[in-house]
């Protein structure tokens, strides 16, 4: 399972600190463990529930979040770095973070990814949080995936926080339009 993850995730090595890139790795792997989601099914299930016939893949959606992420961050260091310090590895953990929850809030039935009753009580912001403290990940990036969806707007974001954000917002909106 290790090398799947590898293999879905090359933004991986963009961790830099060996032990965050050793638990982000750990919290999919444990996610895998324990999801009725295979990665093949990453690849093809549609990356929201909410937009009908979503055109883009979870792991497309996904690995587009992170690139956003990482290169916002890397902007505002280069233009604001000495009035805001910004931690590039919370970043890209906290990215790559974001919704591995959802492969404990979906199930597959007839080959269409559905919420599952646990999905519906405990949407992946929550599940996320779990698998991330089983798996080691530090509180920052626990923070990024508790408060990146609408669940967090009740939540002061910390700088990493806001990024991952509206990075999963950028690339979640313009689809949501295509609904109407
Ligand atoms: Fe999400």
């Amino acid at each position: 399972m290790r090398d799947a993850v590898r293999r879905l995730w090359p933004e991986l090595e963009w961790i830099s600190d060996a032990s965050l890139r050793e638990a982000t790795t750990r919290c999919w792997e444990i996610a895998f463990e324990r999801s009725p989601l295979s990665p093949e099914d990453l690849e093809e299930i549609p990356f929201t529930l909410l937009v009908p016939d979503c055109p883009t893949s979870f792991m497309a959606h996904k690995r587009c979040v992170v690139h956003i992420a990482r290169r916002a961050a890397e902007a505002m260091r280069e233009q604001m770095g000495d009035a805001l310090s910004i931690d590039l590895d919370t970043v890209v953990a906290g990215a790559i973070l974001a919704d591995v929850g959802k492969l404990l809030e979906y199930e597959r039935i007839d080959g269409n990814a559905r919420q599952s009753r646990r999905g519906s009580l405990l949407r992946h912001p929550f599940t996320g949080v779990a698998l991330a403290m089983e798996a080691g990940v530090p509180d920052e990036v626990c923070h990024i995936i508790a408060a990146h969806a609408a669940e967090g707007d009740l939540v002061r974001r910390t700088t990493e926080a806001l990024i991952v954000h509206h990075a999963d917002f950028m690339a979640y909106l313009p689809f949501k339009n295509l609904a109407r």
